[in-house]
């Protein structure tokens, strides 16, 4: 019996030693020290055994086992240890490494003309005004000066909804509802930037949502000469202090007299080029003043107020400024492109 005894304790320590893991070493444990395992069995057989013999028998009993459970627990605490060590090398940071670069968006090339425009005009005075795009016949046409059957509103170049009702062709309606809003008192000064359509086919040049921004200064005493002033500062800030203006009469319904501004060719420098079709100079927005009828559909007295008002697309004011060929660019949202624009890259 003492020789089985030791033979087990021989047994069980070399498992101990062997046990690679924490499932393996509780296995080793159950089958040596559990009710079922041999040294209990052992113990069991001591009934049978001499009264001299019972307590060396036990003490010997007790000792392998104590020896066996002692073994076990200093093992268990050396492979959790271990455990953690592992899962801490395998978590570790290595804080020397070079970080990844964050990608950063950046505004779109239209979205940054637009904002420059405004704040170069927010700069004079100008507050920013916004009107609806699903806009009424009246304020998009009739209280424009453009009544019903004007050549100008035909039907080839809206979309119309209701007979009433359609999507805007232009921003200059915006004028009319800003003006009724002052109720005839000015002075208004306001800029509207927003989306407008037409029934057009797409090409390189025409689009059939495209952007405008508008411009309207009432008050008394405006003259074209404030106009002209205006829209000379406008130019040189967005194009270039070299950058010359000239104004070509023109027709709008809603304003008399009209101009069409154009600036001097950034790329000829007003000699004649592709760009500017041998000119010299590029059509950059059109403008007047406003016309009488259309102050005073919107409640001003056109006797003691007079007003300029101008309309221009950021779509073509982008492309001469930063060299586009193509307005679709700006609507495709090809990431080749857009990244041109980036400010962060
Ligand atoms: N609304 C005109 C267009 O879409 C542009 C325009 C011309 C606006 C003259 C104006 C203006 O305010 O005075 O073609």
């Amino acid at each position: 019996m003492q020789e089985r005894l030791k033979e087990l304790q021989a047994e069980a320590l070399a498992k101990v030693e062997k046990a690679s893991d924490l499932k393996e070493l509780n296995e080793i444990r159950v089958a040596y020290l559990g009710k079922k395992g041999p040294i209990t069995e052992v113990l069991k057989g001591m009934g049978k055994l001499s009264a001299e013999e019972r307590p060396v028998m036990g003490a010997l009993a007790n000792e392998v086992r104590d020896s066996i459970s002692s073994a076990i627990e200093s093992k268990h605490k050396h492979l959790e240890e271990a455990a953690i060590q592992q899962k801490l090398a395998s978590e570790s940071i290595d804080v020397t490494l070079p970080g990844r670069p964050v990608k950063i968006g950046n505004h779109h090339p239209l979205t940054r003309i637009i904002e420059e425009i405004e704040d170069l005009f927010i700069g004079m005075g100008y507050a920013i005004a916004e009107g609806p795009e699903v806009e009424k016949d009246y304020y998009n046409f009739e209280a424009l000066n453009l009544p019903k059957g004007h050549p100008a509103r035909d039907m080839q170049d809206s979309f119309y909804i209701t007979e009433e009702i359609l999507l805007r062709t232009h921003t200059s309606p915006v004028q009319a509802r800003t003006m009724e809003k002052h109720q005839g008192k000015g002075p208004v000064k306001i800029i509207c930037p927003g989306k407008v359509y037409r029934r057009d086919n797409d090409d390189a040049t025409h689009s059939h949502q495209f952007m405008q921004i508008e411009g309207l200064v009432v008050d008394e005493n405006i003259r074209m000469s404030d106009l002209k002033g205006t829209l000379e500062v406008f130019a040189k800030k967005m194009f270039g202090e070299d950058r010359e203006i000239r104004l070509r009469p023109s027709f709008f319904p809603f304003t008399e007299p009209s101009v069409e501004m154009d600036i001097s060719c950034k790329i000829c420098g007003g000699n004649g080029c592709s760009v500017c079709k041998g000119t010299g100079w590029i059509e950059i927005l059109g403008a007047g003043m406003v016309h009488p009828n259309v102050l005073e559909m919107a409640g001003f007295d056109s006797k003691k107020y007079t007003g300029f008002a101008f309309g221009m697309g950021p779509e073509r004011i982008a492309m001469l400024k930063y060299g586009i060929d193509d307005i679709r660019h700006f609507y495709t949202n090809d990431i080749r492109f857009l990244k041109q624009f980036s400010v962060t890259e």
